[in-house]
């Protein structure tokens, strides 16, 4: 499971490589990442970024799936948990995550990734919710900090 998970993820940071190269603009980056990591995991129900503002909320940006929060509260919720604590959350059930906001009640589990700018200060976070319980492990999270590390960087890791 683990070797075709990382063999799909190897796939996408290759095409990802390619696509990145055309700008430099962030927002064009998240949205092409989104757009392949939505639509070549069957399993991302939902995938998007949220950005962080001045005030510490966090509000939507580039996403695929069903219709999202469009701001989250600062500090709350997975996303905002993953903010403030300054790494990745696996979440392998949301229902018993203490403040989980619920944009769609079809999901079950989810991943939140910091994305850092040069600086390395988070300027946001990449989240992706599942339908499957225990969806995501460590292999994912490796994954997606390789590829959000793309947002600002080149794409060779
Ligand atoms: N579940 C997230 C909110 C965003 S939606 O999943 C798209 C959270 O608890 O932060």
């Amino acid at each position: 499971m683990s070797r075709s998970k990382a063999s799909r993820y190897r796939r996408i940071r290759d095409q990802l490589a390619a696509e990145l190269l055309e700008t430099d603009d962030p927002i064009a980056r998240m949205a092409t990442i989104v757009a392949l990591l939505h639509h070549k995991q069957p399993r991302f129900f939902w995938t998007g970024f949220y950005r962080l503002i001045e005030c510490g909320d966090l509000v939507v940006g580039p996403y695929q799936g069903t219709l999202a929060c469009q701001v989250l509260p600062a500090g709350q919720g997975v996303c905002g948990t993953a903010v403030t604590r300054g790494e990745t959350l696996i979440v392998p059930d949301v229902h018993v995550f203490p403040g989980h906001i619920a944009c769609d009640g079809r999901a079950n589990s989810e991943i939140v990734v910091p994305v850092r700018d040069p600086s390395g200060a988070i300027v946001g976070v990449l989240d992706v919710d599942s339908t499957e319980p225990g969806c995501f492990d460590d292999v994912d999270a490796e994954w997606l900090e390789t590829i959000v590390a793309g947002v600002y960087g080149a794409q060779d890791a």
